[in-house]
């Protein structure tokens, strides 16, 4: 089925699963914000009018009539005729409401600085935001992009673009100038927010010097109009006269006097640009009123959130889509207060988490498996020494759960006692999908388990049949629901052909599942394209074998993603060098490559081996079998050659590598 990742059967995951399941205690069900089973077949029943009902919660300046619109497939409409405002839902509704004292942030410097916003402080800030973006000429409809650290502020540019019915574009701050030029062009941004810098592992990140390599690339004209600059790191940058302005210069001249317009239901949001098959990232386009209501929803059913009790914290950047929907949009929506850190989990030393969860009471606690395992690996002696008696639920996202990791994060972080829910979605879902109900749900380690309410998935075969239980298929999602995306920004045709070409009005979500005989749990099974997926984090083969390729020592490279302990896959590259370049040292050219491909695309990808080769497996049409090179990767046995136009390749690959 797949060339990529290998047979779906034969995924890891079956080896260690658990047959243990965790119920929810009486206690807990009790209290449980959802501990109606009845919620799912009233939904099943009346999907529209569950999400429908939802969407009430939000405040609107102009009632919705009309719930879903899907009479140009794929292309849906949510609440279309309703009008409101994304920013003021987050934010003036919780004042207006008398929570303005309620904290909406408690923030935790890498270096130690610490500051706790309150919603009315939060709001202000927005506001003064709003009114400084405004006359540097932002209007409706228009593009800002966002790349910046893990501050107050960028949640506050955010929310400033949303409240004037502009859409961001936020780009990872772990991204080289060459992608964020490519984002900025692709969305035609006019503003750039950034800061000086940021602090990571100890260090300030440069932020700002990337965005003048950014807007120097291709001989430098760019829709860019303004740069405003945050102050973090204070390090030395420069300044371009009459494009750059520093923001705590420029905020000075605005007060927090302003008045947030209703929007249309559709009005774009955000884009947020994502790895797919190809070399070219896509512009996941989201939009208001549908994304707001499942976003806020899942953030309040699956965490299980009391407001005004629960401190939250989800580790994710906001530069994913985890950040954007359970960092900003859902929690703020939901009026929570949460702890935002700006840094790595091993700053100062692996205790930073744990000694976060204990100064601020975090009770709800939103990670990835990726960051449980390396956790896992320093040992359970160092969360230990804190005091997480907080905590009450634990979330993870981003890949499968091993159950490893599972039972690990439910003793030692969770006492044995706070319920895990896996989370699966996407960029393109906007929120989650598949997850428990933590008040109804039995937990089965390993699994992301259920549909939410008002959502239908189904196991299906290549022909778009219905797989039997048990057995392994594609994931589809029957129905537009409320949080989907809505096209890719520019390039609607790339947007049908992705996610709908294949099986008509289901969506194609490009993992491998299957469902439990037994009680209908979904498993997931990895991605079935290629897109890798390195630390919870997307990545494309094709992206990175271009930029391989680009490269004037290299001739061809093929891209697998080997399965990797920690990181759950890691990229690997087999490269044949152009021959006037076999002077080079294989080690010599390793270390340009990985280099290379990190100054392209961003740290994030670059490769933890190249592999020097003579040759690639094609087939006789000329196809890279990845497969094989993924089985060499991971110093499997390698599979079936049959298919290879010359038989001898693998062999001579494996005499000429070794793979560690
Ligand atoms: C994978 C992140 C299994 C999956 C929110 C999906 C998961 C891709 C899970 C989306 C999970 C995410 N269990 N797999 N709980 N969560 N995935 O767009 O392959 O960065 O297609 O969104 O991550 O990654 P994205």
């Amino acid at each position: 089925m797949t060339d990529q990742s290998g047979t779906i059967e034969s995924h890891p995951l079956r080896a260690g699963e658990d047959p243990t399941t965790y119920p929810p205690t009486a206690e807990f069900r009790e209290q449980a914000n959802i501990n109606d089973p009845s919620i799912y077949w009233r939904a099943a029943e009346d999907p529209e009018g569950y999400w429908a009902e939802q969407a009430q919660k939000l405040s609107w300046t102009k009632p919705f009539t009309e719930i879903l619109d899907w009479s140009n497939p794929p292309f849906a409409k949510w609440f279309q005729d309703g009008e409101l405002n994304v920013a003021a839902n987050c934010l003036d509704r919780h004042v207006q409401a008398g929570l303005g004292d309620r904290v909406a942030i408690h923030f935790e410097g890498e270096p130690g600085d610490t500051r706790s916003i309150t919603y009315a402080e939060l709001t202000h800030e927005v506001k003064r935001a709003a009114n400084m973006l405004t006359s540097l000429g932002v209007e409706p409809g228009d593009r800002v992009a966002i790349y910046m650290p893990m501050i107050p502020e960028t949640v506050i540019a955010m929310l400033a673009v949303a409240r004037l019915g502009a859409a961001h574009s936020v780009v990872f701050g772990g991204f080289s100038a060459e992608s964020l030029r490519a984002r900025i062009d692709d969305a035609q941004a006019e503003i750039v927010i950034t800061a000086d810098g940021g602090f990571r592992k100890g260090r300030a990140s440069a932020l700002k010097p990337t965005v003048d390599d950014a807007l120097a690339l291709h001989g430098g004209g760019s829709s860019v109009q303004k740069v405003l600059v945050v102050e973090r790191t204070k390090n030395d940058i420069s300044m371009t006269e009459g494009r750059d302005l520093w923001w705590h210069e420029e905020i000075t001249a605005y007060d927090g006097e302003h008045e947030a317009k209703g929007f249309p239901a559709e009005n774009p949001l955000f884009i947020l640009y994502t790895s797919g098959t190809t070399g070219r990232p896509k512009g996941i386009l989201h939009t208001s009123g549908g994304y707001l209501t499942q976003a806020s929803t899942t953030h309040r059913d699956v965490f299980d959130l009391k407001p005004e009790t629960d401190v939250y914290w989800c580790t994710a950047d906001v530069g994913w889509i985890t950040g954007h929907s359970y960092v900003v949009y859902g929690p703020l929506a939901n009026g929570a207060t949460q702890v935002m850190y700006e840094g790595t989990p091993e700053t100062p030393d692996w205790g930073r988490w744990w000694s976060i969860i204990q100064k601020y009471g975090v009770t709800i606690f939103y990670t990835a498996p990726t960051a449980i395992r390396a956790c896992m690996k320093v040992g359970r002696q160092v969360p230990e020494q804190y005091d997480l008696s907080s905590i009450r639920v634990l979330g993870s996202v981003g890949e499968p759960i091993n159950p490893e990791a599972w039972r690990w994060y439910h003793e030692v972080i969770g006492a044995g006692t706070a319920p895990i829910v896996d989370t699966w979605w996407q960029t393109e879902t906007g929120a989650i999908m598949i997850a428990a109900l933590p008040g109804l749900t039995s937990l089965k380690p390993g699994s992301a388990q259920v549909a939410q309410p008002g959502i239908r998935v189904n196991v299906v075969n290549d022909a778009g049949e219905r797989v039997e239980r048990g057995q392994g298929g594609l994931l589809t999602i029957q129905r537009p629901w409320p949080s989907m995306v809505r096209n890719i920004w520019g390039d609607p045709e790339r947007f049908i052909e992705t996610y709908w070409e294949k099986f008509g009005d289901m969506y194609f979500a490009g993992d491998g599942a299957r469902v439990d005989d037994d009680d209908g749990d979904v498993w997931l099974l990895g991605r079935v394209d290629d897109v890798m997926n390195v630390s919870g984090h997307r990545l494309s083969t094709a992206e990175i074998e271009s930029a391989l390729v680009e490269h004037n020592s290299v001739a061809e490279a093929a891209v697998v993603g080997a399965t990797d302990e920690t990181t759950g896959q890691a990229v690997v590259a087999f490269c044949v060098l152009k021959s006037q370049q076999t002077a080079l040292t294989p080690e010599d050219a390793e270390a340009a490559l990985k280099a290379h491909v990190a100054a392209q695309i961003g740290a994030i990808a670059r490769p933890r081996q190249i592999l020097i080769v003579t040759e690639l497996p094609k087939t006789r049409s000329g196809k890279i079998m990845r497969r094989l090179l993924k089985d060499v990767a991971d110093g499997k046995e390698v599979g079936d050659t049959t298919t290879l136009a010359d038989t001898r390749v693998m062999s001579t690959i494996q005499e000429q590598i070794r793979v560690p």
